[in-house]
């Protein structure tokens, strides 16, 4: 358990927390070791971070795990990582239902193979009713792509404005964004939560993404509540 300030001794209560997930193909690479090891090992910190945004007692951990530029990748590397997100549904969906987390998909997932898409939905439909941490996968997902699929669905019912784009969003039913983090040294935000992060606190590390641990998020949190966010007032 990571020692954490209690929610009440927090300067600002922080409810939901994302994060690019970058570096497992050069975690790998220093290693001489195939890529594909690079994502095997940023599964398990996934479920590290999974595990610690529970016991921390965050809403909402969103995890930016497939793009809609991935695609572009190569076949093998996409077909791993397909196989390496069922994997990690199947082996840890009891224990999500164990800890009341509820997994939440952002993106369309359902241009993902077949049988990723039906292994998504029983995920869903099984942690649905839970009323702990949700954990967001953001799978085939852009940013830019999501607000637009807002604005048509705002249009369509008559009013585009700011709360009626805000509405249509994937991540309508989430807490706002409060801290987005990105590993391995970039400093960009690659088309990822593009509308959410308007007043997100950022938090960029060089740590390799399987490299991160429950103290790096610690570490995030505590420079977190160490910012005074004014939110464009004074
Ligand atoms: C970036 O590393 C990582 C990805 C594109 C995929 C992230 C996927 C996982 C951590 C595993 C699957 C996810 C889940 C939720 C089971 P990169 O390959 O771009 O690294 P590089 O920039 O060092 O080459």
């Amino acid at each position: 358990m990571i020692p954490r300030k209690a929610p009440e001794a927090q300067a600002v209560a922080i409810r939901h927390v994302a994060i690019i997930m970058d570096g497992n193909g050069r975690w790998a690479k220093a290693r001489h070791l195939p890529r594909v090891v690079g994502h095997q090992r940023g599964v398990e910190a996934v479920r590290r971070l999974t595990k610690a945004a529970r016991e921390m007692g965050l809403e909402a951990l969103t995890l930016y795990a497939f793009s809609t530029e991935n695609w572009s990748r190569p076949e093998d590397e996409v077909t791993a990582l397909m196989g390496l997100l069922k994997r990690f549904i199947q082996a840890d969906l009891e224990e999500f239902c164990a800890n009341n987390v509820r997994l939440k998909i952002i993106g369309d997932y359902r241009a993902l193979p077949a049988d990723v898409v039906a292994m998504l939905g029983d995920a869903l439909a099984r942690t649905a009713g839970n009323t702990g941490t949700t954990l967001v996968v953001a799978l085939n997902y852009g940013a830019q792509d999501e607000i637009a699929r807002a604005a048509a669905a705002a249009a369509a019912k008559g009013a585009v404005t700011v709360e009626s784009i805000a509405a249509e969003l994937d991540t309508a039913d989430l807490p706002p964004l409060d801290l987005l983090i990105r590993t391995s040294g970039e400093v960009r935000l690659s088309n990822f939560l593009l509308w959410q992060a308007a007043y997100a606190e950022m938090w960029f590390t060089d740590v390799l993404w399987p490299d991160f641990t429950p103290e790096h998020l610690a570490e995030a949190l505590a420079a977190f509540d160490a910012r005074e966010r004014r939110y464009g007032g004074r």
